[in-house]
């Protein structure tokens, strides 16, 4: 990887033309930390007197530096993700989008998505996001077992998520994700297996199923290495992964990434980007964006993120130029784990060689001129990903 460290702001973030542009927003704000997330965010304890009206003001001012970088770009999909989104309210969140459309033009049809959290969500919270012209929500359900949203710390009842799903639907949402995490220590077969059926029965149109992770720094990994809790066990996660996607087969689902299940229509094409050549701008304390080669992230701290943006520079923490071999490395990694796969042709002539082998280990198919991952090559999707690369 081709890394260079220069003084703040240098990076050249000029577009690719033709290719799908997007906007990821990141809202750092919690009401708590749940046990096993690292993500960028920040509980009121640990904000140091940042708020979300600071952190609103700085993103404007982000947002403004970026269409001047960016030009008159369509801008075709928008993701507002964090932390805890729903925590700014339909206001809030109204203003986020508003700061959005005065300095790009959004695509028409464009998707625009919203996280939120169970618990922080209403009837009303809804009607606002439609009303802004926020086109899909997301919400963390995770699970519906107690003893499991228990483990995981999770503050919403098993029944809430299913309940906000069904408010969204009525204030207009068509598209609804529900998360869910498989996995988590205590959880039997027939949890996983309820939680599918509850979300399945709540209407949404796309799930995402993640293994846990016990992420390093987390108090869920203190958990683990005190002996409180056992590590998540690589063949129940397998095992759990194969329910998961047989019964959201079953009910009209098809995966079209390894952890996301849509039906017709319903994928989400923000994501999509990230995994299939799009570029993107990601505004927000600690986001990433990738324009151009170019991969940089921001300022964690919403502090820092707020100071730099009011000295008038943007809040760039780094940044890394991938050359062509980083670049054929990252497309082999992202599409293998898409269901349309990858072109044979992508391939370089030693890793196409490659191929006969894994597709006699039941790894991979080849489907006319693509490779895709097998049903049990989903389960070893990296380590498909390391032996055609070897
Ligand atoms: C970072 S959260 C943000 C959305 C929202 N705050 C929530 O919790 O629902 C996005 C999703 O990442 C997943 N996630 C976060 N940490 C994870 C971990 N350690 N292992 C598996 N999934 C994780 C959860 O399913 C969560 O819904
Ligand atoms: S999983 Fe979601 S709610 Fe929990 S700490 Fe992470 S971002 Fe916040």
């Amino acid at each position: 990887m081709t890394t260079r460290t220069a003084p703040l702001g240098q990076p050249d973030l000029a577009p690719t033309p033709g290719r799908p542009f997007g906007i990821y927003i990141h809202v750092p704000f919690c009401a708590t930390r749940c046990g096993y997330c690292d993500f960028n965010t920040y509980t009121p304890s640990e904000l140091g007197g940042a708020n979300p009206e600071g952190w609103l003001e700085a993103l404007r001012v982000e947002l403004r530096l970026a269409a001047e970088r960016v030009g008159a770009l369509a801008v075709q999909t928008v993701f507002v993700g964090g932390g805890t989104p729903s925590l700014l309210g339909g206001d809030g969140l109204s203003a986020v989008l508003d700061a959005v459309r005065d300095n790009f033009v959004l695509a028409t049809g464009a998707e625009v998505t919203t996280e939120a959290n169970p618990e922080s969500t209403s009837p009303e919270l809804f009607a606002a996001l439609r009303n802004a012209g926020y086109t899909r929500i997301s919400l963390g359900m995770q699970s519906v077992a107690p003893h499991v949203l228990a483990v995981l710390n999770r503050t919403h009842s098993p029944g809430r998520a299913p309940a906000a799903v069904a408010e969204a639907k009525a204030a207009g949402f068509e598209h609804v994700n529900l998360d869910l995490i498989y996995g988590t220590p205590g959880e039997s077969d027939d949890d996983l297996l309820r939680s599918v059926d509850a979300a399945v029965h709540a209407g949404v149109d796309h799930v995402s199923g993640y293994a846990l992770v016990v992420e390093d720094g987390t108090a869920l990994a203190r958990r683990v290495r005190r002996g409180e809790i056992a590590a998540p066990d690589d063949d129940v996660l397998a095992h759990r992964y194969e329910l998961l996607d047989a019964q959201l087969s079953a009910a009209g689902f098809a995966w079209y990434e390894v952890s996301n299940w849509s039906r017709p229509g319903g994928e989400c094409l923000h994501n999509l980007g990230y995994w299939d050549g799009g570029e993107w701008w990601g505004a927000g304390p600690g986001a990433h964006g990738f324009l151009n080669a170019t991969r940089w992230w921001n300022a964690k701290h919403p502090n820092a993120y707020a100071q730099t943006l009011a000295e008038g520079a943007l809040p760039i923490a780094d940044f890394e130029v991938l050359d062509a071999a980083d670049r054929h490395t990252e497309d082999v990694m992202l599409r293998l784990r898409l269901r349309r796969g990858l072109a044979l042709d992508d391939l370089a002539a030693d890793e196409r060689a490659r191929v006969p082998e894994i597709v006699a280990e039941g790894l991979l198919d080849t489907a006319g001129e693509r490779v895709v991952l097998t049903d049990r090559g989903r389960l070893l999707a990296d380590g498909v990903v390391r032996a055609l690369l070897a």
